[in-house]
């Protein structure tokens, strides 16, 4: 595991985007996948800025989508799918053919395009990854999962009690951990606890995001507040940034 801490959010999505560039400066064809919620946003305005400065080629990229609600009606504005052409996908020069959602022959999709390259993920303050909830088996694969009472909890500030979706599709912990590098981001106090968990606390699918460490090739991007547990925590001083 490599741990990258920086300064603030504008910092983080700054580094989680020069990671992404280069990855497909290596490889034009590359397979990424990419997360749904906050934390990604800013990194998504950085990779649209490189597009338009330094002409990052996105037209052979295939994009595969961690995750998606079910139940929403299609073309609902909160739909990740939504979410991405509108923060990210409309900005870039994507050929829409490489885009792919999460579906019931995802996993065959995902290896017939060679496998995942890149894998960015954020954290869920419940340690989910995707919608891999707690409890997620370690061989999980895509497929339909009830959301946890806790992630319902937080989706009432941006949902309407009627439109509320209580399940979602999800890669599972398996087709995750497969992706030859991943990289998860983490922003904000908010995350400052359930990060430490991951990082330095028991692997456990208690706490999904900690599974990551099985992985002989994760790149961790956070920012000086959701690390501040973990750096306490800690006892091997992370590498420095800059
Ligand atoms: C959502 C998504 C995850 C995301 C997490 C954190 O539920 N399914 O992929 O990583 O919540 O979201 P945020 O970055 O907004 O804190």
């Amino acid at each position: 595991m490599k741990i990258h801490i920086c300064a603030d959010y504008d910092e983080m999505s700054k580094e989680a985007a020069r990671a992404v560039a280069g990855a497909i400066r290596a490889k034009p064809q590359l397979v990424l996948a990419v997360p749904s919620g906050n934390t990604p946003k800013g990194m998504y305005q950085e990779l649209i800025r490189m597009r338009g400065q330094n002409h990052l080629d996105f037209s052979k990229v295939k994009f595969f989508l961690l995750d998606e609600y079910v139940g929403l009606r299609p073309g609902h504005p909160q739909s990740f799918r939504a979410y991405l052409w509108s923060v990210f996908l409309n900005y870039i020069n994507v050929r829409p053919a490489n885009v792919y959602l999460p579906d019931e022959s995802y996993e065959e999709t995902t290896r017939r395009s060679g496998g995942i390259d890149l894998l960015i993920s954020g954290i869920g303050v419940n340690g989910h990854i995707a919608f891999n909830e707690p409890g997620s088996t370690l061989d999980s694969r895509t497929r339909i999962v009830e959301l946890a009472d806790s992630t319902i909890e937080l989706m009432k500030t941006t949902f309407s009690p009627r439109e509320l979706p209580r399940q979602a599709i999800t890669m599972g912990l398996a087709t995750i951990l497969e992706a030859r590098h991943i990289l998860l981001l983490a922003s904000g106090s908010r995350k400052a606890l359930i990060l430490a968990r991951a990082l330095t606390g028991q692997i456990t699918t208690d706490v999904p995001a900690s599974v990551l460490r099985l992985h002989s090739n994760l790149t961790v991007i956070a920012d000086e507040e959701a690390a501040a547990i973990y750096r306490r925590n800690s006892v091997d001083k992370p590498e420095p940034i800059g």
